[in-house]
């Protein structure tokens, strides 16, 4: 796969998981410079597709400590206007709580005041840089919410559970999602559902489908076995990165 938009490995430390954002033990960090190749491809497909440029509602269903959602805000905001995650497991909603809360300057400034107490009693450098990372991070957020606002929100709910996710995000008002589902040895689908669902792709994907806007595509990172295919929905893109495949939907 060769990268079209994040063509550079840029220094992405500031956004690193567990040194300003959250990061959920147990979970590796989704990785940033993919995140960013992906919701550009995203964002330049809408606007081919549908003429569509304006800043985007972006969901992740799945969405863990909800750490690629809030690097991309950091990194691609211009193009967002709210972030929504969801996922079935209440400890990682309280992680992607904390983490959605950072793209608040209220959050950024409790997050600066936990990080000043860490070095005060341990003194480690890492919390020095910590702290470096976090005072650039309030002048990108600042910047950002001056020109548009910026909302964030997690709520706990199965992926597959359509009627919890209509009750939560308003009908038709979600532009992009992207998700990164469970695979491999540190997330497995969970539901009690899914003991007799064999294709937890497609129950998302029909659950997704009232929330989807007309101008709308789902991006979907998930190991080579899990098959992407649903009748509602047509492909448009797909591609392979290690043990990673990406796929990109248009709903028809
Ligand atoms: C690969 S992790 C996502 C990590 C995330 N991209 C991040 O950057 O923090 C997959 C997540 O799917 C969640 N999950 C498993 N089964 C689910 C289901 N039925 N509905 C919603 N989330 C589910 C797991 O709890 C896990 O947090």
């Amino acid at each position: 796969m060769q990268y079209k938009y994040a063509k550079e490995q840029l220094d992405y430390s500031d956004l690193s998981s567990g040194r300003v954002f959250y990061s959920l033990p147990g979970h590796p960090a989704f990785p940033v410079r993919l995140a960013s190749e992906i919701f550009q491809r995203c964002v330049a497909r809408r606007e081919t597709i549908y003429k569509d440029s304006t800043p985007c509602t972006l969901y992740d269903p799945c969405c863990g400590a909800a750490y690629h959602l809030s690097v991309l805000a950091y990194l691609h905001g211009e193009h967002i206007r709210e972030v929504i995650g969801s996922d079935i497991d209440e400890k990682a909603v309280a992680v992607a709580k904390r983490n959605l809360g950072l793209l608040r300057i209220a959050g950024l400034d409790r997050r600066i005041s936990e990080i000043s107490k860490m070095l005060e009693q341990y003194g480690k450098d890492s919390h020095k840089d910590a702290l470096k990372s976090a005072d650039t991070l309030k002048k990108k957020l600042s910047a950002l919410i001056e020109k548009h606002p910026l909302e964030a929100r997690a709520f706990q709910a199965s992926a597959a559970d359509g009627k919890k996710i209509l009750k939560n995000i308003r009908p038709k008002s979600v532009d992009l999602v992207f998700t990164d589902v469970p695979y491999g040895q540190h997330s497995h689908w969970r539901d009690s559902d899914f003991t007799e669902v064999s294709n937890p792709l497609g129950s998302m994907l029909d659950a997704l489908l009232g929330i989807l806007s007309p101008s709308s595509l789902v991006a979907i990172a998930s190991d080579k076995q899990q098959k992407v295919l649903h009748e509602s929905y047509q492909r448009i893109e797909q591609f392979q990165i290690g043990k990673r495949r990406i796929v990109i939907l248009k709903p028809v």
